[in-house]
């Protein structure tokens, strides 16, 4: 199939480029690189410099001609997202709208769509399945939750088939390390702990450790990047083939608390890691897990690389050559 992969250049959009021309599909990025890397870009695909807050940008890629589009091209900062909402507001809904507009004006029917376990909210149970309900505690949890809700309603007005993929932490590096490019200003937990293992920060604040949990710290559910992009292309021949939408999980189903990771960021670095207990974060929940059973079943998603060791293995690998290169000047 034809493919427009929009954020293509950046961290998880870069990933499902390299799994979307595995599976032998025609992939194109469209990405304004305000946070994608050109380093990131695969000679294999096209690119297109364009930015989905401006119609004319979008409307001109799709009169290109494609079957399907993935739509990775967000703002992402829950925090700024409460500080600067309209940003999020321009940026992530109206820069949607203008995606669907113009998919519908030239006749691509698929989307796949980046959405996240923040548009559950606080959790009410854990593992969060699909049926958990959904109460966002952030302008950008919302924002993803208001684009499924618009998803749903160019399915029944317009027949647009959609993919919502909601994301858990996404975590890791290609395992074969064809993709290196650091995000800037990192503001995960997994990248800030390789920048101080890297020396570039001095040390790592750790949110809270009075939550109920089995050592203090929030429990999250990290997933590797290279397992979510492939369930794009399974959810994409899904949606195609089934001319059916679907909305799921993808999360590894095992919560790993803050100080487990840190702890075996030490390990598998071998570096310090120098860390410092301060207050909560506010909004933060103190266990968050999916089950991905409905992702299983429906697009057969089998993560293969979402275990602690390799996905921070596959970081510092990345973080540790980026060094070398500074050091080596
Ligand atoms: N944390 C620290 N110190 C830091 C950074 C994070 O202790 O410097 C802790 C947080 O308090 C949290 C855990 O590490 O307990 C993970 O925090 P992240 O900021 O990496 O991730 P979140 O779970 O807050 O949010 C992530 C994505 C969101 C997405 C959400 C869905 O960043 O985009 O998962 O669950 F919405």
């Amino acid at each position: 199939m034809k493919v427009l992969v929009i954020g293509g250049a950046g961290y998880i959009g870069s990933h499902v480029v390299k799994a979307m021309l595995a599976a032998q599909h025609e992939v194109t990025v469209f990405d304004n690189l305000s946070s994608g890397l050109l380093g990131n870009l695969f000679p294999q695909a096209g690119f297109i410099a364009g930015d989905i807050r401006h119609a004319d940008d979008i409307n001109a890629a799709f009169a290109r001609g494609f079957d399907a589009c993935v739509h990775l091209a967000a703002f992402k900062a829950v925090g700024e997202s409460m500080s600067e909402p309209e940003k999020y507001s321009v940026n992530n809904i109206t820069g949607t709208l203008n995606i669907l507009n113009a998919m519908t004006a030239h006749g691509c029917k698929n989307i796949v769509f980046s959405s996240s376990a923040a548009t559950f909210g606080q959790p009410e149970y854990v593992p969060m399945d699909e049926k958990h309900p959904t109460n966002p505690e952030s302008y950008y949890g919302f924002t993803k939750l208001e684009i499924e809700r618009f998803l749903r309603w160019y399915d029944i007005t317009r027949g647009v088939k959609f993919a919502a993929l909601r994301y858990f932490n996404a975590a890791g590096y290609d395992p074969d390390g064809e993709i290196t490019g650091l995000e800037r200003n990192p503001q995960n937990l997994l990248p800030i702990v390789m920048e101080v293992a890297c020396g570039m920060r001095k040390e790592l604040q750790i949110y809270g450790q009075d939550y109920d949990t089995r050592d203090g710290t929030c429990i999250r559910d990290y997933v590797h990047v290279s397992d979510l992009a492939v369930a794009h292309v399974n959810a994409l021949g899904y949606i195609s083939s089934k001319n059916e939408s679907l909305t799921v999980n993808l999360g590894s189903e095992n919560g790993v608390s803050v100080t487990e990771m840190v702890e075996a960021a030490r390990r598998i670095t071998g570096k310090e890691i120098p860390a410092r207990y301060v207050g909560r974060r506010p909004g933060d929940a103190s266990a968050l897990y999916a089950t991905s059973a409905l992702a299983r079943k429906l697009i057969g998603w089998d993560p293969k690389f979402s275990d602690v060791d390799t996905i921070i293995t596959s970081t510092w690998n990345v973080y540790r050559m980026h060094t070398e290169k500074k050091a080596s000047v």
